[in-house]
C-alpha cells in the first residue's frame, strides 16, 4: 500500500516509519521540520496547521491509507493554550479526513485514553467520553470532526511508550535514564493505564489499515498497571535497582492540567476483529530490551536529519 505517516518525527510516527518501510509499504512521511531519511521513503515538510497543508500534500502523495499521528501531546501546554490544541487536535484532525476523502484514501486517527474522565476502568468504546483536561477535550473534537466528515476512518484510542528518535522521551525512557544514572524517582500510584510498547502498535495499526476498519477502537495492552507498577516492572526487566521508584500521588506532583486517575482500557472489540490477543504489558517490557540489545536505538537515530535546512 502507499502509506502517508503524519507526525513522523513523533514517537509513534517515527517508529511506523520503520514498521511500514520493513512490512513493504511504500512509505510517505511528514513532519514540519525534521527529515526523514530512509531508503524507499518519501519525506515532505509541512506545517499542518495551515489550512491548505493538509489538502496539497494528499492531493500530491495520493495515498492509499494516512495513518494521522501529528498532534499536540504536551497535556501541559495544551491546557495553556487550548487555541493551540484545538487547532491541531480538532481542526487538522478534520482537514486532514476531509482531504483523505476527497482523494479516496482510507485513514486511521489516533486519538487517546485521555478522552476518559477516569473513572474506574476498564473503559469500553462504548462508554461515555467525558475528558476533564484541554487535551483530552480537544482530542475528543478531533474524533468527532474525523467521524463526521470521514465516516470510513478508524479512531484509534492507544496509550504506548517505547524507544523514541533524538530529542524526545517516552515514560518508559524517561523512568530507564534515570535509573541507569541512579537517580531516584517518583512513579504515581494513583494513574493505571494500559501501555503498549510502541512498535507492537506499530504493526497493529498496519494491520487495521489493511483491513479497512472503521470506527472506534482500543488498541491498548491486555493488562493495566499503574505508572508506578510500570516503573518498577521496567526496573526488574532492565535489571535496575527498583528502590529508586518511590510510590507518589499525582495529585501532589504540582502538574497544570488535571490528570484522569483510570485510564485502562477494554480491548475486547479489536481483539474479536484481527482475531489476536493484545499483549501483556511483561511481553512489551521484554521486547522493549531486546531492542536496544539488537541496536534499534541506532536505527531510529539514523531515522531523522537535524533540520530542514
Ligand atoms: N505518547 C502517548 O503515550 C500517547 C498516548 C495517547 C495518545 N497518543 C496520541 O498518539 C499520537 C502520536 O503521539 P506521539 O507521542 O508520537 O507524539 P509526539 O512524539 O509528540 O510527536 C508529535 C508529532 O506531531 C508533529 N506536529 C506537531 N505540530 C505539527 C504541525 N503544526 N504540523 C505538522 N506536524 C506537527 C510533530 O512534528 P515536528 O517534530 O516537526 O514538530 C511530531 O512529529 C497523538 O495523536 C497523541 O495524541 C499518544
Amino acid at each position: 500500500m502507499r502509506i502517508l505517516i503524519t507526525g513522523a518525527s513523533g514517537l509513534l510516527g517515527s517508529n511506523l516509519v520503520l514498521a511500514a518501510s520493513d512490512a513493504g509499504h511504500h512509505v510517505m512521511a511528514t513532519s514540519r521540520t525534521r527529515p526523514v531519511q530512509l531508503d524507499g521513503v518519501e519525506w515532505r515538510a509541512a506545517d499542518l496547521i495551515d489550512p491548505e497543508g493538509a489538502g496539497a500534500l494528499l492531493a500530491e502523495m495520493q495515498p492509499d491509507g494516512v495513518i494521522h499521528c501529528a498532534a499536540a501531546t504536551d497535556v501541559d501546554q495544551c491546557e495553556d493554550d487550548p487555541n493551540w490544541a484545538f487547532a491541531l487536535n480538532r481542526d487538522v484532525a478534520r482537514h486532514i479526513a476531509v482531504s483523505a476523502r476527497e482523494v479516496g484514501s482510507g485513514l486511521v486517527h489516533i486519538s487517546t485514553d485521555a478522552v476518559f474522565d477516569g473513572s474506574p476502568g476498564p473503559h469500553a468504546e462504548t462508554d461515555e467520553a467525558r475528558p476533564i483536561n484541554v487535551y483530552g477535550e480537544s482530542k475528543l473534537a478531533g474524533e468527532q470532526a474525523v467521524g463526521e466528515v470521514h465516516p470510513q476512518a478508524a479512531i484509534i484510542r492507544v496509550n504506548f511508550y517505547g524507544w523514541s528518535p533524538p530529542g524526545r522521551s517516552s515514560l518508559a525512557e524517561w523512568f530507564l535514564e534515570n535509573l541507569r544514572q541512579g537517580k531516584p524517582r517518583p512513579g504515581f500510584t494513583d494513574i493505571v493505564i494500559s501501555p503498549l510498547l510502541v512498535n507492537q502498535l506499530a504493526g497493529l495499526l498496519l494491520s487495521v489499515l489493511e483491513a479497512g476498519l472503521s470506527g472506534i477502537y482500543h488498541i491498548a495492552s491486555h493488562d493495566a498497571v499503574s505508572k508506578y507498577e510500570l516503573g518498577v516492572r521496567l526496573a526488574q526487566a532492565f535489571e535496575l535497582d527498583s528502590s529508586l521508584i518511590h510510590p507518589a500521588n499525582s495529585e501532589r506532583a504540582g502538574l497544570r492540567a488535571a490528570r484522569p486517575k483510570d485510564l485502562s482500557l477494554r480491548v475486547g472489540k479489536i481483539e474479536r476483529v484481527l482475531e489476536t490477543r493484545m499483549p501483556d504489558t511483561n511481553v512489551g517490557i521484554a521486547d522493549l530490551r531486546r531492542l536496544e540489545h539488537a541496536g534499534y536505538r541506532e536505527r531510529l537515530e539514523a531515522l531523522l536529519l537535524e533540520h530542514a535546512g
